[in-house]
């Protein structure tokens, strides 16, 4: 019997930092997956800031980026919030997701894709973030699995030393999260 293609999950940070606490979560959750699914970070620091004036012919960054989630069969976004909203750049990259891969064109490299986020931010655990991100994904017809999408709440630990510890109901959390995904997956 031929073993099944293993199924691929991108991975996107909203912080561009080496140190970023939300991609710390990315990493346990990647551990969670590992033998279970295969994980690729999406680099994405590159894309120029959405202008329609230069959306065709597409920017090479701009291609690349969305060949690298049309392939994927999911993608998990993990971001914290700044002043209470998505963080630019990640909004960015979600903008040129939601536009059209050709002239004329209603196909998209987001609309119909798997997709969850976790957002870890501080007092509020990045609720507005996981609200809008919510909204706008709903927006440009991303799939959202149906799952709690988890908010952690970063430490004063984490803040100061830029290691993330997490709470044990934090890693419930994402282990129910990463179940609902791979459920999902099939
Ligand atoms: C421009 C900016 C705005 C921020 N606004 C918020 C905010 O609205 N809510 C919040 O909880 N933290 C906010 N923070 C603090 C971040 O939660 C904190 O820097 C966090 O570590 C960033 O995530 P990262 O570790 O993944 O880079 C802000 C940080 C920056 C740089």
């Amino acid at each position: 019997m031929e073993a099944k293609p293993e199924k691929t999950v991108l991975f996107l940070c909203g912080s561009l930092r080496k140190k970023s606490l939300n991609r710390q979560v990315g990493e346990y959750v990647a551990k969670l997956l590992q033998g279970k699914a295969a994980v690729r970070w999406l680099a994405y620091d590159d894309l120029p800031y959405m202008n329609q004036d230069i959306e065709f012919p597409t920017p090479a960054p701009v291609r690349r980026v969305r060949g690298e989630v049309q392939e994927a069969d999911a993608l998990w976004l993990f971001s914290p919030e700044y002043n209470h909203g998505i963080p630019a750049v990640l909004k960015n990259c979600l903008d040129w997701l939601s536009r059209p891969v050709a002239p004329g064109s209603t196909d998209t490299a987001i609309a119909g894709k798997l997709t969850l986020f976790s957002c870890a931010g501080g007092g509020a655990k990045a609720r507005y973030c996981a609200a809008d991100l919510a909204e706008t994904l709903s927006c440009i017809r991303a799939d959202v699995v149906e799952t709690v999408h988890v908010q952690v709440a970063l430490t004063r630990h984490d803040y100061t030393t830029d290691e993330l510890v997490l709470a044990p109901a934090e890693e419930t959390a994402l282990q129910a999260q990463a179940w609902a995904l791979l459920d999902r997956l099939g």
